[in-house]
């Protein structure tokens, strides 16, 4: 057992109070909140150090408007040894105040009103809420959460001559699919074919268990890596929510300055923390160490929900190959929609889950409840077994 991720670790205190985003601060101290996936462990020891020795110097400046160099350092060495994603330099990255705002700067650089954007159903709704904040069309294309199979025939009749911009999420929240090189090659080849860029989200791409492995469309060859940009984040593999850093990896230093316009951070109405850059700069240099140890505990806890829920008569859930969130159908209970099951468990059972409504996902989560196994064995126990009380 890993220290770092034992039921000790987990500080209920400072949780209650900081844990926002329907998580402990915004809950009755009696329900668990397996919600937004945000880890409830303290981050690596090695990141604490790091914002502490800077914050020591008290100099807080005026950052670089297109990052720190360091950070930018640090990111395109990973993309290049982690990620596969061969040529890329500091100079192709840009910071952003989290993947979320890298999604709405990179669709609003992509499309302009009117263009159309395919973004999967079932899928986080940070994907449609981007497109339709740049003025852009959002076209769905359906994933199968029975099978975990995107409709690659449905994907290429959804390309329209208005469509700009291809959304990918790798791996995929709600469903936990990495996706394989094959169904990559595929939608390289539309996205070559009918002259699209690629917007391919890859904040949880570190989260992926073994025999898994991540394969960054952009690390296929050439012709598609030229035409995707990629968003990273901070918050799924390091716990660093509340720090509000993330980045783009633009495929030419000439897209990177149009997206460096785009974010506005040069008028310094927008910008990243430097404070945050040091953190996130940090843990690509120096916590691996711990996301490993992270990750070991995170297939436990994938291991332990799915074999528990599968067990309730009328759920169906599939094992997450990546992400540490969990996407159950509850049709088979006969107990409501998801939006009912979701209040029971939370009523009855004191738990709170997400569900599966297209205001979240898109119409294709129908039917489902998500939910989070990013915390401790006991934290994660005693929900299941309130869950299957309620259930069964
Ligand atoms: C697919 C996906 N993209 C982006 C984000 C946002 O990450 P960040 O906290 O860096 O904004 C999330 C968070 O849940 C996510 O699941």
């Amino acid at each position: 057992m890993d220290d770092r991720f034992s039921d000790d670790a987990v500080r209920f205190d400072l949780l209650r109070q900081r844990a926002f985003n329907l998580r402990w601060a915004t809950v009755d101290p009696d329900v668990i909140p397996l919600t937004a996936a945000d880890p409830d462990f303290p981050i690596a020891r090695c990141i604490r150090d790091a914002i502490q020795e800077y914050t020591e110097g008290g100099v807080f400046s005026y950052g670089p408007p297109e990052g720190l160099a360091d950070f930018r350092a640090a990111c395109a060495r990973v993309q290049v040894e982690r990620r596969g994603i061969v040529g890329t330099t500091a100079d192709h990255i840009l910071p952003t105040d989290s993947a979320a705002s890298a999604m709405f700067v990179c669709a609003r650089w992509a499309l302009q009103p009117g263009d159309e954007a395919i973004v999967f159903d079932p899928v986080d709704f940070l994907f449609g809420a981007s497109v339709e904040a740049a003025g852009g069309t959002v076209v769905r294309s359906p994933v199968d959460a029975a099978t975990g199979q995107m409709d690659l025939d449905a994907l290429a009749a959804a390309i329209t001559p208005r469509t700009k911009l291809l959304t990918l999420c790798n791996p995929h929240n709600p469903i936990g699919r990495v996706w394989r090189r094959e169904e990559l090659e595929s939608i390289a080849d539309l996205a070559v074919r009918h002259d699209l860029w690629v917007m391919s989200d890859e904040v949880w791409g570190d989260v992926v268990y073994p025999p898994g492995a991540l394969v960054p469309i952009a690390s296929l060859g050439p012709e598609i890596a030229a035409r995707t940009i990629g968003v990273y984040g901070f918050s799924k593999t390091f716990g660093l929510a509340g720090l509000r850093v993330g980045f783009l990896a633009a495929p030419t230093v000439a897209v990177r300055d149009a997206l460096l316009e785009e974010s506005r951070a040069p008028t310094t109405a927008y910008g990243v923390s430097t404070l945050s850059q040091v953190a996130a700069t940090a843990a690509y240099e120096h916590a691996w160490p711990w996301f490993d140890g992270f990750l070991a505990h995170l297939q436990r806890m994938r291991d332990l929900a799915v074999s528990r829920l599968s067990a309730i008569p009328g759920v169906r859930v599939r094992a997450p190959e990546g992400t540490y969130v969990l996407f159950a159908n509850i049709e088979g209970l006969g107990r409501g929609t998801e939006e009912d099951v979701a209040q029971l468990i939370l009523e009855e059972g004191r738990v709170a889950v997400v569900p599966g409504m297209a205001r979240w996902f898109g119409p294709g989560a129908t039917g489902h409840i998500r939910m989070t196994f990013c915390t401790s064995e006991s934290v994660l126990t005693e929900a299941l077994d309130r869950i299957e009380r309620v259930l069964t």
